[in-house]
């Protein structure tokens, strides 16, 4: 099969913070030749402040509303969109996903994911210390859930970035030709 076929893809990215989502979905859409969307620059743009100031002042569950119309925005474009680590939390979200798939769980462990967000000011939900164990508390409730939602597991904490976008292209190829 040849390139042009992957080209008509549009794969969803899931998985907990720092799990690269934006940084292989930037390389994917490369090799793709199509847009990335990363779904909380298109929700940092469209409200016009950051995701701490949208947490602050509004609160998570505007937030997570935001989320929602954002991603009923994008879905369907012919592009890799990278979405935030909760967007698998509300169930139409989730249901959403479903209808334009594939959708691929970058899957890397909460101790893998620590070090690499540790302290980042731009992340409300692991901000003031305590990241393992704020990561290991999400994974909990959502590794089930991006579990339900993915068409193709890549084991992230076990793979270097190259080696995760040939898995994810190796994928798409056989994804595509199954869709015939
Ligand atoms: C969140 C993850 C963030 C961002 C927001 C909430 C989460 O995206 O959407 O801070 O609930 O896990 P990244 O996964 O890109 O960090």
């Amino acid at each position: 099969m040849g390139k042009k076929n992957i080209n008509q893809v549009s794969p969803i990215l899931i998985g907990l913070m720092g799990c690269g989502k934006s940084s292989i979905g930037r390389r994917l859409a490369k090799r793709l030749e199509i847009p990335l969307i990363d779904l909380d620059d298109y929700i940092v743009a469209k409200a016009g402040r950051t995701i701490p100031e949208i947490f602050a002042e509004q609160g998570e569950e505007a937030f997570r509303d935001m989320e929602s119309a954002a991603l009923r925005e994008v879905l369907g474009k012919p592009a890799v969109i990278a979405t935030g680590g909760g967007a698998i939390m509300r169930e139409e979200n989730r249901a959403l996903m479903k209808e334009h798939p594939p959708v691929i769980w970058l899957n890397a462990a909460p101790e893998f994911l620590a070090d690499r967000i540790d302290g980042d000011s731009n992340r409300p939900l692991i901000a003031k210390g305590e990241t393992l164990k704020k990561l290991q508390k999400l994974a909990e409730v959502r590794y089930p859930l991006y579990e339900t939602c993915a068409d193709y597991t890549v084991p992230r904490g076990e793979m270097k970035k190259r080696k995760v976008l040939k898995s994810i292209l190796r994928f798409l190829k056989g994804w595509k030709s199954e869709q015939g």
